[in-house]
């Protein structure tokens, strides 16, 4: 389980007081740092007397937050383990009231799977026996399907050939071997803040030390910050999410794209671009893959475009 330290914690408070009761804020500003992913769920925040040292308030205004984001669905308290970050309804279906009004669980962005889905399973089943000769041991997937997410890319306006894919179990998978593959204990990794938490646990186990850069969804990537980033770290990775950037949804431009591969390119930092939600486009439109401005490594999966169940997720090297 992920410790929060009082600084820490402190640190990404920032100034949270508002007008209005400061426990509330207080509560107010835990629970958009666990929405926007800068406190991943499972993480245990400080215990209520080292906060209130830590903010120089008062244990019981603590408490009073704590108790706040307890009843609101954000805390579950233990005695003995603490009080542990995590989501409103967590775990449970989406339900229906029995009228028209009907609960998305936002916990997780993902949808049920379309009924073409089950049809599709059907008949790969069918086609299952013209493999079962073979010892089944495919460490870069299956050609077909690599194949179809070279062309896949080359029909979004990046060349690609199969021979450039490797599939994994999904996007997460993905992003621990490249972690795993591309980082030394003694390197540094560019992140933008807020991400994907699971992205950051991958990195941060695999390396020394994360460097956020701002994004921001109405003003989007902070360039000056990016530029910064690169030149006084020199990370040696850095994991981005151009488009539909989670959970913001910002697109990044085409120039600012160019910019971010020169930087990367300058410094000899290893780009990821996480496409996990590149094709989720609402009208059509989309920007040229960030491989198409440098030597970046894409990574993606099925897991939003199609069923998250289904554990397809590749890289483009
Ligand atoms: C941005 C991002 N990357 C990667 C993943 C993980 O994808 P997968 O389910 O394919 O492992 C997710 C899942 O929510 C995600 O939102």
């Amino acid at each position: 389980m992920m410790v929060l330290p009082a600084r820490r914690l402190a640190a990404e408070l920032g100034s949270w007081r508002t007008v209005g009761p400061a426990y509330a804020a207080l509560a107010d500003r835990i629970r958009l740092l666990t929405l926007d992913g800068r406190i991943p769920l499972g993480t245990r925040l400080p215990a209520e007397r080292e906060l209130a040292a830590q903010l120089t308030v008062s244990r019981t205004l603590v408490a009073a937050a704590y108790a706040r984001l307890r009843s609101a669905g954000y805390l579950e308290s233990t005695r003995g383990s603490g009080s542990v970050v995590t989501m409103p309804g967590r775990g449970a279906a989406p339900q229906d009231d029995g009228g028209a009004a009907v609960v998305l669980d936002f916990s997780k962005a993902a949808l049920p799977a379309a009924p073409q889905v089950g049809e599709a399973a059907a008949r790969a089943s069918r086609e299952l026996p013209a493999y079962l000769n073979g010892n089944g041991y495919d460490p870069l997937g299956l050609p077909r399907l690599r194949q179809a997410l070279a062309d896949r890319y080359s029909a979004r306006g990046l060349p690609t050939r199969p021979g450039q894919i490797m599939v994994t179990l999904g996007a997460q998978h993905a992003i621990s071997l490249l972690a795993r593959t591309l980082m030394g204990r003694s390197d540094t990794a560019l992140v933008e803040a807020p991400s994907y938490p699971h992205a950051y646990e991958a990195l941060k186990s695999a390396g020394r030390r994360l460097v956020p850069v701002a994004v921001d969804a109405h003003r989007g990537w902070d360039e000056d910050g990016l530029e910064q980033a690169f030149r006084r770290t020199r990370p040696a990775l850095a994991y981005v999410m151009p488009d539909f950037h989670n959970p913001t949804g910002a697109v990044m431009p085409a120039a600012q794209r160019a910019r971010l591969m020169a930087a990367a390119t300058r410094e000899g930092t290893v780009v990821i671009a996480d496409e996990t939600m590149a094709e989720l486009t609402i009208d059509g439109r989309s920007e040229l893959p960030l491989a198409a401005h440098g030597p970046a490594v894409l990574t993606g999966s099925m897991g939003k475009t199609v069923w998250g169940g289904l554990r397809i997720g590749w890289i483009r090297g």
